[in-house]
């Protein structure tokens, strides 16, 4: 872990990054998403959320990425403008290391730095490492979607957890 690197992403980081969450789409539960991404349709998502004002980060292990981090809009309602949803994942041989932690830190001093206001995470369950590092980090449980979602043949339930940015 003390090689690792955490900087602002940059276009040619995108078909990585994509790599590393596509597994998640395919191989887990974590993301809700259920078909594999294709890296244009990546890239346009990365200039829509660099437009939008919001941090993508990723942490590098010499010149390899290693994990991803970003924000996006929490609701599309201007209102909610002031709060984001806040995502980490880790390439699977990276977790368990610490970076998570790292990686999702400097992800929530961007947001501070930036004046946001709240962060939400929502995440699907089961996910202990996720939920002990959301809690570590400040942010609070707010309830369970009970089987608010359906992936890999049953219903699966999502935790909403909140962290006061400022
Ligand atoms: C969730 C994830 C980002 C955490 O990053 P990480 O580097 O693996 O986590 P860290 O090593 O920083 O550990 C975070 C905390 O979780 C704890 N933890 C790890 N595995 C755990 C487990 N199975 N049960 C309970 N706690 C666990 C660690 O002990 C640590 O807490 P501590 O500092 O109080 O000891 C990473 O595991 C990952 O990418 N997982 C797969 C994708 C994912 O689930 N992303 C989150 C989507 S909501």
């Amino acid at each position: 872990m003390s090689d690792v690197v955490i900087r602002r992403a940059i276009e040619a980081d995108v078909s990585d990054m994509n790599s590393i969450y596509n597994h998640y789409i395919v191989d887990s539960h974590v993301s809700f998403d259920v078909d594999a991404w294709s890296v244009d349709k990546r890239l346009d998502w990365f200039r829509s959320r660099v437009a939008g004002g919001y941090p993508v980060l990723v942490a590098c292990d010499r010149d390899e990425i290693i994990g991803v981090s970003w924000a996006g809009p929490w609701q599309l309602k201007r209102a909610y403008r002031s709060s984001v949803e806040t995502t980490v994942v880790l390439a699977p041989g990276s977790v368990g290391g610490g970076v998570g932690t790292q990686l999702y830190s400097a992800l929530l001093d961007a947001l501070r730095s930036e004046g946001f206001h709240r962060a939400y995470a929502i995440i699907a369950l089961p996910n202990d490492p996720s939920i002990v590092l959301h809690e570590n980090l400040g942010y609070r449980e707010i309830g369970v979607l009970d089987e608010a979602g359906f992936k890999d043949g049953r219903y699966r339930s999502t935790m909403l957890m909140e962290l006061a940015l400022d």
